[in-house]
């Protein structure tokens, strides 16, 4: 499963929870949105140093299901920057990655959700790295809406009982096949999951750091890496 590069044990699948945009612009006196524009600066040099690291499989928390609770004019200013996000992710994202989004698309405007089902379309045969961009997305939601899917295979006669384990419930959530995160990453200081990957994390290592999110860099990845390497994993054995 572990990748090794140079002696470094690499991660195969790592979480990122972008955290500390709007204490970045806070401590600038700039607006909050300016912060989320530099956050998503720092995502795109974060996805590409993941990418010529060999990561196979990068997960970004983009939005919760608890950040509509914000401001209106943040959320608008948030689903703004998404689109144009969006419209450029092709370009930057590298020719052969595909893109999927984790979280139910439907309270996100019309023109945002058509961009984001044409990006997992068309990115949908691309096999070098896959990144997955949480958005309305919350661990216990992803639970349920497994659970709800089960439900209806169950009704549907489509499985028994008996179907239902870890692997075959795993497989419903919105990461689906993907592995389960290796290293959680969360900046800003913060040292918590806020409702991110809860089953897909169970076994994760984690990494906290001050530097706030729009801030992190190759340098921080790097040294993220690096604590990474040196864990020791056991998953209950000795
Ligand atoms: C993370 O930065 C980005 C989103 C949740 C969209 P925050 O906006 O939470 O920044 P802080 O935590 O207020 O500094
Ligand atoms: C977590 O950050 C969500 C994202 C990074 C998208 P929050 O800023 O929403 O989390 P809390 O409120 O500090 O737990
Ligand atoms: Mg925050």
């Amino acid at each position: 499963m572990a990748k090794e590069t140079a002696g470094i044990v690499l991660p195969r699948h790592i979480g990122f929870i972008m955290d500390g945009n709007g204490r970045w612009a806070a401590k600038r006196g700039l607006p909050r949105s300016l912060g989320h524009k530099a956050g998503a600066e720092a995502l795109r040099k974060v996805v590409d140093a993941c990418r010529r690291r060999g990561i196979s499989y990068v997960t970004l928390y983009a939005f919760s299901t608890e950040n509509w609770k914000r401001p209106d004019d943040e959320i608008q200013a948030l689903m703004k920057l998404f689109k144009e996000y969006l419209d450029e992710a092709r370009g930057f994202m590298g020719k052969n990655t595909r893109i999927i989004f984790l979280g139910d698309k439907s309270p996100f405007p019309e023109e945002l959700r058509s961009k984001m089902i044409s990006l997992e379309k068309d990115s949908a045969h691309h096999t070098a790295m896959t990144v997955m961009l949480a958005m309305n997305y919350g661990g216990r939601d992803d639970i349920v809406y497994a659970a709800k899917r089960i439900a209806q295979l169950y009704a549907d006669k489509d499985i028994t009982a008996e179907d239902i384990n870890e692997k075959t419930f795993g497989g419903l959530l919105y990461t689906g096949s993907a592995p389960d995160a290796d290293l959680i990453v969360r900046s800003s200081g913060e040292q918590r999951l806020s409702n991110f990957l809860l089953w897909q994390s169970a076994y994760a290592e984690f990494y906290f750091t001050d530097t706030l999110w729009p801030d992190f860099d190759e340098k921080e990845l790097e040294k993220a890496l690096t604590v990474y390497s040196g864990r020791s994993r056991r998953y209950g054995g000795v």
